[in-house]
């Protein structure tokens, strides 16, 4: 399983990475917004930032939703580290054809937005390298995201589509390992989702003790 962080801040992200767990980082504009990113070109060399942090794959979403837009957005972001980039492409029809040009040409693509296992099959269908299904924004309309990732799960394994299911909207560590029990192929969370899987009190309070024990015969 793979694990992403889903953010464009920097010290996280390099937090994630001297973890030594890291797999990617996935970004989007409202998360470059939040670290104050804004502009072409801020945006272009904040992409450059971190794949120079991390060793893995690296989402970076275009902004146009016509074909030709995409294309351009597409091909200038991959170009900034062809080894990382992966070219991320909203659940639209325009965006479907833009996926299956990128797959043609050898480009990876990560298909974002989608709630429902029928998009998720037709960017399977158009070579997505990763496809992203929001679980929790599903949850926050009383949906439930997890099925969802199930669902996939079970087409994709019907076919043998080798298209990655990337778990995303992921907002706690329950939902880590849910979608680990399911067979998600990446989870892609907050930093604090990931160090989650850390805590357990035993654990807190085990190590208290072993150190407590320590001290009483070393003193
Ligand atoms: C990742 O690729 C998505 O953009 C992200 O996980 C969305 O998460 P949110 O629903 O918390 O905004």
């Amino acid at each position: 399983m793979k694990f992403f962080i889903d953010t464009a801040n920097l010290a996280q992200i390099q937090e994630a990475q001297d973890l030594g767990v890291l797999d990617g980082v996935t970004t989007n504009p409202s998360l470059m917004a939040k670290e104050g990113i804004t502009g072409k070109e801020a945006i272009l060399q904040h992409y450059k930032n971190i794949c120079e942090i991390v060793d893995g794959d690296v989402s970076a979403e275009v902004i146009a939703t016509d074909f030709q837009g995409m294309i351009r957005e597409g091909e200038e972001l991959y170009a900034l580290c062809p080894q990382q980039i992966v070219v991320k492409i909203p659940m639209i029809k325009e965006g479907i054809k833009a996926i299956k040009y990128f797959t043609d040409r050898g480009i990876r693509t990560n298909c974002t937005l989608v709630f429902s296992a029928g998009q998720a099959l037709l960017a399977a269908k158009a070579g997505a390298t990763y496809v992203s299904p929001f679980i929790g924004r599903l949850d926050d309309i009383s949906t439930d995201g997890l099925s969802l990732i199930e669902d996939i799960r079970q087409i994709y394994d019907n076919y043998s589509f080798e298209t990655e299911i990337l778990a995303a909207s992921v907002r706690h560590t329950m939902h880590i390992m849910e979608c680990a029990k399911i067979g998600a192929d990446v989870i892609t969370a907050p930093l604090s989702a990931i160090l989650g899987l850390l805590k357990h009190p035993l654990t807190d309070a085990g190590l208290a003790q072993f150190l407590a024990d320590y001290n009483k015969g070393n003193k």
